[in-house]
């Protein structure tokens, strides 16, 4: 990939910024809240499902499986955490994010990127991690597997071929009956998308600097 600045939000955490494509990895008002607000309180707490299995689209910093790991040790609840990434940063560009001092994590974000590519490998007694280095818009998904999908490719102008129709419906697929997809875009050609593949799509609050974001469910009763 291209060459990227690591840069302050406005909530003191890091993000990169990518020149060439003019787009950060996370919102410049603040990546942690950002993540927070979208994928962890939106997505895995307001899961119905009882298990943890997470699909991550564009594994990045690592800060999105950070704060589910913290999740789910401090509640002692088993996840299964897949991610795909075409372009793995190196541990020591990941090493220079403040992540870790921000959420008084001590060794997991260091793990997390240390974990070996395209195996399970257990990262705690609860979070079980299973980095995939590939093209997400070439993958196969087997069906109904995830209870959760983090979808957090860049930016849909900045990055057209990750939001393509087909690929919500391998997503779809491959979530259970009521597992949920969220994102931060609130896009309506996002939106009906989604719901053309069967999503029933909700608008959320978005996080500080966003109106909306997007959350579908996978509901068949
Ligand atoms: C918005 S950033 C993700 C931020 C990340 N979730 C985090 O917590 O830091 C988008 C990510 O998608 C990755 N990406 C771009 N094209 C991809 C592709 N075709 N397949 C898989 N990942 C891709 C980028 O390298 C980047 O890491």
């Amino acid at each position: 990939m291209q060459s990227f600045i690591l840069q302050l939000t406005e909530d003191g955490s890091h993000t990169f910024f990518l020149p060439e494509m003019d787009e950060h990895y996370h919102s410049t008002h603040g990546a942690i809240q950002e993540s927070n607000h979208v994928f962890l309180n939106a997505g895995l707490f307001a899961s119905p499902l009882d298990r943890w299995q997470i699909f991550e689209v564009g594994f990045g910093t690592g800060l999105n499986a950070l704060l589910t790991a913290l999740a789910a040790t401090k509640q002692q609840r088993v996840c299964d955490y897949m991610a795909v990434e075409l372009f793995p940063l190196s541990l020591e560009d990941a090493l220079c994010l403040n992540y870790p001092e921000l959420l008084g994590d001590t060794s997991l974000f260091q793990k997390l990127h240390e974990a070996p590519w395209n195996e399970r490998v257990k990262i705690n007694d609860y979070f079980y991690l299973h980095k995939i280095h590939a093209d997400f818009t070439e993958m196969k998904l087997s069906e109904n597997q995830f209870s959760v999908i983090y979808f957090d490719a860049f930016a849909p102008n900045k990055q057209e071929n990750m939001w393509q129709v087909g690929l919500f419906d391998i997503l779809f697929r491959s979530l259970k009956n009521e597992g949920i997809l969220v994102t931060y875009s609130a896009k309506g050609a996002v939106r009906r998308m989604m719901q053309q593949v069967g999503f029933h799509v909700e608008r959320l609050l978005g996080p500080p600097g966003k109106q909306e974001m997007l959350r579908g469910r996978k509901s068949f009763v």
